[in-house]
């Protein structure tokens, strides 16, 4: 009996386990989420960059409860692959190069088989169990000191609406932490996908249907959480991001009493503001037509987000742009070029006038 292998048939073993390893470590550097730049080291007029969020990295008690379910699954899973590809392996090295007479024809082991058909059926109903439980917890009963949040998914922004707290928001969704959310996802045109990788999984916003889901976060220290629309809704549906900021009780109720405080009326404003706030209720530039500023009777369009607080908002256009006035004034100038196929459509603007009108915006805080 030969006891070497021949020389091709280790490298090719050499380069399967070689793609393997460089696989499965890929995997896994690219499953850890790394940080990218924070939104306040963005100079003036750059994209916004995003932490890259990682269902990894669970910051909600449903979250730790489905990441225990994928780490179970993937450990079972792994002891499966070792107990099989091992088996294999043993079976091609001690039985190699055996020479035809020695070899005796056997047909079926019943204790094998019966062994083989138990133990899969015993892993799965351990997996069904253990996913049944995590699907009741996650999507259980609604406590009473739920706060309840309306996303509204629009070509290609979110809207936020607190019922009980009558706040309405866009961009930025504020909760405060300890409590249980209840979201409520609803889409005004065609259907997106609501995801925050570390506080929820991705439910979809359904045009005429209202989807759930609910989420309690549990860790203080990172306040905010990443997240977009995960299903193709346009030419913007990679543009259309939203942030989940988690913030204390105090906090939370601090925010939503200023959210609630109307626009300064247009004659307490001076110079530049005054101008833009003027600018803004003009016909012609149509602002009012697709936004609501609360405190101006005259801005009641519902097509474009609630801008009563546009000042306090991290980010502009659904997250294409920081929330600076520099790129508050490259939006007004060419909101097509920014984010080409978005809805706001407006004729173009005079220097001055974008001018009056960042000054008017930024001040809507
Ligand atoms: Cu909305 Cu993709």
């Amino acid at each position: 009996m030969k006891s070497a292998l021949p020389g091709r048939w280790w490298a090719t073993f050499a380069f399967i386990t070689v793609v393997a390893v460089a696989g499965v470590a890929f995997l896994i550097w690219a499953s850890i989420g790394r940080s990218g730049e924070t939104l306040a080291a963005c100079p003036p007029a750059c994209p916004v960059t995003f932490t890259e969020p990682s269902s990894l990295l669970p910051a909600s008690v449903e979250m730790d409860q489905t990441i225990f379910l994928y780490n179970l699954i993937f450990w079972l899973a792994v002891i499966v692959f070792v107990v099989v590809e091992g088996l294999l392996f043993w079976t091609v090295f001690r039985y190699r190069n055996r020479p035809p007479e020695s070899a005796v024809q056997t047909h079926g082991n019943t204790k094998l088989e019966i062994a083989w058909t138990i133990a899969p059926a015993i892993i799965l109903a351990v997996i069904m169990g253990f996913t049944l439980q995590t699907m009741a917890d996650i999507r259980g009963p609604v406590a009473a000191q739920t706060l309840r949040v309306k996303a509204i998914g629009h070509q290609f922004w979110w809207e936020f609406r607190y019922p009980a707290q009558r706040v309405v928001t866009a961009s930025e969704m504020v909760v405060p932490y300890g409590v249980p959310i209840e979201v409520e996802m609803e889409s005004v045109d065609v259907e997106h996908g609501f995801w925050a990788p570390e506080l929820f999984g991705k439910v979809d916003a359904i045009p005429g249907y209202t989807t759930r889901l609910r989420f309690s976060p549990n860790q203080i220290g990172k306040s905010e959480y990443g997240g977009t629309c995960t299903q193709l809704c346009g030419a913007q549906h990679a543009q259309m991001r939203f942030v989940v900021k988690v913030v204390t009780q105090a906090e939370f109720d601090d925010w939503a009493t200023a959210q609630l405080q109307p626009a300064p009326a247009a004659d307490t404003l001076r110079g530049e503001v005054a101008a833009g706030a003027a600018a803004f209720v003009e016909a012609k530039n149509a602002c009012v037509a697709c936004h609501v500023i609360d405190g101006v009777p005259q801005a009641v369009g519902k097509v474009g987000p609630n801008l009563t607080h546009v000042g306090s908002r991290p980010f502009l256009a659904g997250g294409v742009l920081a929330n600076t006035p520099e790129n508050l004034a490259l939006w007004l100038k060419n909101p097509q070029g920014v984010k080409p196929g978005n809805l706001m459509r407006i004729a173009p603007l005079d220097d001055q006038t974008v001018a009056n009108l960042v000054a008017y915006l930024s001040a809507l805080k």
